[in-house]
């Protein structure tokens, strides 16, 4: 690609004791691209999530963001400059309304952290109205607006996730990170987070995803990065990695393996 890169990250190493959690990896986000990081149970996904969004430090290797070094930014100093993530546990705030937990993504827009929230004005009525429209546009775009002013915990799981997805929304994210967001979703709703992922990337943001649901990544990646043991094994189109030897015997096994022949166009691992 000719662009330059939104975020790149580069020789990540990050160790928790023995485990070697993420492996000297390197890789590019590019503007406006849907990318997908795919890998079995304990590849180092989330890790890789951990330190992009400042909420781990890596013991090696950095993070550039839009050309800035966030390698030791604090999650909220990153997530003031564009950087918004979701949880792979659910996170829902207990006694909100559904139009509250999204309100308090408004909040967080452009705040770097609870100094500059805690030092904010007590805000005026119009601020307010503002606020809740704001919130309110979040939740219809997530299809939950006749259930704003319910307790947001007594919605069904797929609704509260929506929820937590809108209020994600509400920071205004260019790069939105996503953990599992179709975990627990039934097939319609991770149909619909399908949609609504490309309608977010229409609006121009940037997502990188991490997905277990290989209909979803499959149907919606521009590009997929394969993680295996910490390592980075494999990256390309949803195409190039589905036909990548490696690939096919480290993670997707045999279902794919009798459905394609391994082609010619296995993609040989950039610095492996
Ligand atoms: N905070 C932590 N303390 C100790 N070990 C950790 C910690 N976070 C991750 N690990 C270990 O690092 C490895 C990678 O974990 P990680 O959560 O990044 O995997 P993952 O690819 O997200 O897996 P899953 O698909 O199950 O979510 C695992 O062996 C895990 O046990
Ligand atoms: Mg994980």
């Amino acid at each position: 690609m000719d662009t330059e890169p939104l975020l790149r990250a580069r020789g990540l190493l990050k160790s928790f004791g023995g485990v070697v959690a993420v492996n000297l990896v390197d890789f590019d986000i590019f503007p406006g691209e849907i990318l997908a990081l795919i890998g079995p149970n304990g590849a180092g996904k989330t890790t890789i999530f951990n330190l992009v969004s400042g909420t781990h430090r890596p013991d090696r290797g950095m993070v550039l963001f839009d050309g800035r070094d966030t390698t030791h930014l604090r999650p909220s100093q990153v997530a003031a400059l564009g950087v918004v993530r979701t949880f792979q546990n659910l996170q829902i705030f207990q006694n909100m309304t559904a139009l509250e937990n999204v309100m308090v993504g408004c909040h967080l827009q452009g705040k770097a952290g609870f100094l500059a929230t805690a030092l904010r004005l007590p805000g005026t009525a119009a601020e307010e109205t503002h606020m809740r429209n704001e919130a309110m546009k979040y939740l219809e775009l997530v299809g939950l607006a006749d259930q704003a002013h319910l307790p947001a915990t007594s919605l069904p799981f797929g609704q509260q996730r929506m929820v937590e997805f809108a209020r994600t929304l509400a920071v205004r994210p260019q790069l939105l990170l996503l953990d599992e967001p179709a975990a627990g979703l039934t097939r319609v709703e991770a149909e619909e987070l399908d949609r609504l992922i490309c309608r977010i990337r229409e609006q121009g943001i940037t997502v990188f995803l991490v997905e277990h649901d290989m209909n979803l990544v499959m149907g919606i990646a521009d590009r997929i990065i394969v993680m295996q043991y910490g390592a980075k094994i494999a990256e390309g189109t949803p195409a190039e990695v589905q036909s990548n030897a490696a690939v096919i015997q480290a993670y997707l096994g045999a279902e794919w393996q009798e459905e394609r022949q391994p082609s010619d166009s296995i993609m040989e691992v950039e610095n492996a």
